[in-house]
């Protein structure tokens, strides 16, 4: 080959080889997930919601005095799980008696748990605690955790619902919609029946032990439920 030729060839390969370069798919600029890396931290909130409109795939994170002066607004709803524990060993059942609202100039919530719960246990061993509510879909999962105890064997696997962490360690569930987050400032017994009214008195005819109430103070909100 004439050193022409060999010249514009070496050239052609030099040409082919750049534009091969600058097509390349840039590199991605999130690390994967290393191995043996906590899989159960809490999905990362949003950082700037207001480039990015809530969907139903994005957490807002909403100040929690913000959210306890207008709780349906962050979703709160009638019936909502509560759980408490670490991982490898945490427990979780339905509520329908809870309160949100302000205590000692804090943004709380209030919980009523029986001392016949399984959940009991963990919410007296533990400090901190998380209350979800779930989307319509998930509603027999969460009735799952209301009719079953975690005493009798696993109910967590057969409810669908999917466990995981917050970044302090505090259990709640992923197809959760509303996640509050709560650290117990106090907790007293209702055990004086005399007090209660006619109705709620006979729930205990049956053997049912009194109900502990705690207030936790609300540490964070997380929402994926649509800004009003
Ligand atoms: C809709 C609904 C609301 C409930 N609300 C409460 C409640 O506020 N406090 C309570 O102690 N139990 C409540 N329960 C009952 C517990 O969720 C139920 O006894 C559960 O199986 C306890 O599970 P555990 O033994 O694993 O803790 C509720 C159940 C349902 C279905």
């Amino acid at each position: 080959m004439k050193a022409a030729n060999l010249l514009n060839f070496l050239l052609a390969v030099a040409l082919v080889l750049l534009c091969a370069m600058l097509w390349r798919e840039p590199a991605p600029t999130v690390a994967p997930t290393a191995p043996g890396a906590a899989v159960s931290e809490a999905p990362a909130p949003v950082a700037d919601v207001s480039a990015a409109p809530a969907t139903p795939d994005e957490w807002r994170e909403i100040a929690p005095k913000d959210a306890v002066m207008d709780p349906a607004a962050v979703g709160v709803r009638d019936t909502m799980l509560l759980a408490a524990g670490r991982e490898g060993d945490f427990n979780a059942m339905t509520i329908g008696w809870w309160g949100t609202g302000v205590l000692w100039k804090k943004p709380v919530v209030t919980v009523y748990v029986s001392k016949s719960r399984y959940t009991w246990e963990f919410m007296e061993k533990n400090d901190t605690f998380t209350v979800c509510a779930f989307p319509d879909e998930y509603r027999a999962g969460v009735m799952y955790l209301g009719t079953h105890s975690g005493r009798d064997g696993d109910k967590i696997g057969p409810s669908g619902l999917t466990p995981a962490f917050t970044a302090s360690g505090a259990p709640y569930f992923a197809e959760a919609d509303l996640v509050l987050e709560c650290r117990r400032i106090y907790e007293t017994e209702l055990s004086d029946l005399a007090q209660l009214p006619e109705e709620a008195r006979r729930l205990y005819d049956n053997g049912m032990l009194p109900h502990a109430m705690y207030v936790g103070e609300i540490t964070s909100v997380r929402t994926r439920v649509p800004a009003p």
